[in-house]
């Protein structure tokens, strides 16, 4: 009987695979010097309220009777209760247990036992906050910071061209899985039940302040293209002139991470304008972010016929659920890994990756445990 000797593994060597990260990357909080959707538009009713968080701050969410949305701390400055448990009158916030009154920039204007000589109390935190590509968006950080002004560019949402999906899930993981697995598209073999056997080849990568894109094209190496990809991202087709191997004979997709959104463009062979254009925020809920919620806007290119988008919609739903499912079952995997470890053990040898891990941790903050 033959036996085989353990191999005695020494992770800090095996790191030493990458150049090393200037902090373990799963323990890197979000810069929250950034824009950051914190609800789907419509979940926030009118004279309504919704208690959302970011990276552990509870916050709430209103809407005015006008329709005008605004965000407050969730905590009110009398006893802590979460303001999204008040109501919406006019457009002033109402806490549900003295009814303190709170307008959008976070004053106390009505405690409605207060002797009239007297002076109001001090009232809460708001955050700057806008309404934009269905979304709610909230600048969680520091209102002096000129980022406030960088307000995120989601071209093709609102072009009449394509229809947008909206994801929004919750994810029991840390922002940086998410990052990693969309850009990483070696990753195939983890779909091959719903997409058969596929290979990516990496043709180039670019970096910049704060970014790093990277371009892909891909060739089936078995298997037929599910349906549901041949309807988002039409038919696959041979390069035309196989030998030449020009960039415009082959599809492409660009996976780009700038800071702290991730977007996705996929060109078939020849195409100026993409098949699919994805934008994505993954947004930790939790203080120690281990969680975060998945905002996406995927935009699909229609059809020329009209009204033929619709019929193919719903194999487009079931086609991106399964595959994003897949994914999701992943990344959680990789967390519950992470906290079982304590510490990442991240073995990079794809170099795209590689840089995308130096740039969210060199981006990001520190995390306060306390
Ligand atoms: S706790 Fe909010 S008004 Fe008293
Ligand atoms: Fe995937």
């Amino acid at each position: 009987m033959s036996s085989v000797a353990p191999v005695s593994v020494d992770r800090r060597v095996d790191r030493g695979l990458a150049e090393p990260l200037a902090r373990d990357i799963r323990k890197t909080g979000i810069d929250p010097n950034y824009w950051y959707p914190l609800a789907r538009a419509r979940d926030v009713r009118r004279s309504g309220t919704l208690g959302v968080s970011f990276a552990g701050e509870p916050i709430v969410l209103a809407r005015t009777e006008k329709g005008q949305v605004f965000a407050l701390e969730d905590r009110c400055a009398h006893r802590q209760v979460p303001l999204s448990l008040g109501e919406v009158k006019g457009d002033r916030l109402l806490c549900s247990y003295h009814c303190w009154a709170y307008n959008a920039t976070g004053a106390c204007v009505n405690v409605p036992y207060l002797d009239k000589d007297k002076s109001l109390p001090n009232g809460v935190r708001s955050y700057p906050c806008v309404e934009a590509y269905g979304l709610v968006f909230v600048f969680p950080g520091d209102v002096d910071s000129p980022n406030v002004d960088d307000f995120p560019q989601i071209a093709t949402q609102g072009n009449p061209a394509y229809k947008t999906r909206y994801l929004d899930r919750k994810i029991k993981c840390h922002y940086s899985f998410m990052h990693e697995n969309l850009m990483d598209m070696n990753h195939q073999f983890l779909h091959r039940s719903l997409m058969g056997s596929i290979n990516p080849k990496a043709l180039a990568i670019r970096e910049g302040d704060g970014w790093v894109e990277v371009d892909y094209t891909f060739h089936r190496a078995a298997g037929k293209q599910p349906i549901g990809e041949k309807f988002m991202l039409g038919k696959r087709k041979k390069a035309p002139n196989a030998k030449a191997n020009a960039r415009e004979d082959m599809d492409i997709m660009t996976i780009r991470t700038g800071y702290p959104y991730q977007t996705l463009q996929f060109w078939t062979a020849g195409s100026d304008e993409p098949a699919l254009d994805l934008w994505n925020a993954y947004v930790p809920t939790d203080g120690e972010q281990r969680e975060n919620q998945t905002y996406g806007l995927m935009m699909v290119r229609k059809p020329g016929i009209p009204g033929a988008i619709n019929l193919l919609w719903p194999f487009i739903i079931l086609f991106t659920n399964g595959i994003f499912g897949q994914d999701k079952d992943i990344v959680e995997a990789e967390q519950r890994a992470f906290d079982a470890q304590g510490e990442d053990w991240n073995n990079e040898v794809f170099p795209i990756i590689q840089k995308l891990r130096h740039l969210l941790v060199n981006q990001g903050v520190e995390i306060n445990y306390d």
